[in-house]
């Protein structure tokens, strides 16, 4: 298929220049893990054309269930809009799991990632506005240094039409991903299909994330209902990160 990437023209209104937010704080500092044989961080970016798909929330919970399993976690927000970034302020760090959180832009690319000391931390999580093919170099360069591309989606006529062609350029340029069936409905027949449909063209996370009524009120309080726990949805999530883990080899 043509490169989707080439299709770029528009500048965003985005802030120039990447911020760190809560940034160094010592995730696990001292923690009694076998630091000498850490590696660095390992890159799993969310990426979908498509506005809507659960970018930002699967990011978030996948973040959550990986700090809570032990790993040295960060998020980093590509997203001028900031969602991440506000939800990572209503954190209450004492409370829940530690993630460091940064920012960037999709134009400073190369600040943006510079930030990040990958000796630090294990995991870090990227969350990417829609329409990152209207940043073709940037996007290159960021999927380039991801070790795991994630692409949720509805299973929507709409979403599938936008995330198949993104697969399929994903796997034309060799970066390793799965779909991340987000919102769906356990046991119906759109979501049977659409696991045929997507599964011709890429691989799926194994763990289908349902659509779950409790989303906006832990978010209200910073939260991610892997946090919660008991939370319809949780275990999915759970189960989303542990493809991950298994995929990244740690
Ligand atoms: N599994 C789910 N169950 C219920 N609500 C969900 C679920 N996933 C996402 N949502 C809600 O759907 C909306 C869009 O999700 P989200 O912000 O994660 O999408 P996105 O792909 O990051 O969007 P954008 O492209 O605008 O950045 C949000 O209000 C979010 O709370
Ligand atoms: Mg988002």
């Amino acid at each position: 298929m043509a490169d989707p990437t080439a299709v770029a023209t528009r500048k965003s209104k985005a802030k120039p220049s990447g911020k760190p937010a809560g940034a160094g704080s010592g995730q696990k500092a001292g923690a009694p893990v076998k630091e000498v044989l850490r590696k660095p961080a390992r890159w799993v970016v969310y990426s979908a054309p498509k506005g809507g798909t659960g970018k930002t929330t699967s990011c978030k919970n996948t973040a959550v269930a990986a700090a809570k399993d032990g790993m040295r976690v960060a998020t980093l927000d590509f997203d001028p809009q900031r969602t991440l970034g506000q939800w990572h302020e209503l954190r209450r760090p004492h409370d829940v799991a530690n993630i460091d959180h940064y920012e960037g832009t999709l134009e400073a690319i190369d600040e943006a990632l510079a930030q990040i000391d990958p000796d630090r931390y294990d995991v870090v999580f990227i969350d990417t506005p829609p329409s990152v093919e209207l940043y073709p170099e940037a996007t290159k360069i960021l999927l380039r240094r991801a070790d795991l591309v994630l692409v949720p989606t509805g299973v929507g006529r709409f979403d599938k039409m936008s995330v198949i062609p993104w697969m399929e350029f994903l796997r034309d340029y060799g970066r390793p991903a799965a779909f991340l069936l987000n919102r769906v409905k356990r046991r119906s027949v759109s979501l049977r299909e659409a696991k045929l449909e997507l599964g011709r063209v890429g691989r799926l996370v194994p763990h289908e994330v349902p659509d779950i009524e409790d989303m906006h009120r832990v978010d209200d309080i910073g939260c991610s209902i892997v946090d919660v726990g008991s939370v319809n949805g949780a275990d999915e999530c759970l189960g989303a990160w542990y493809f991950i883990r298994h995929e990244l080899g740690i």
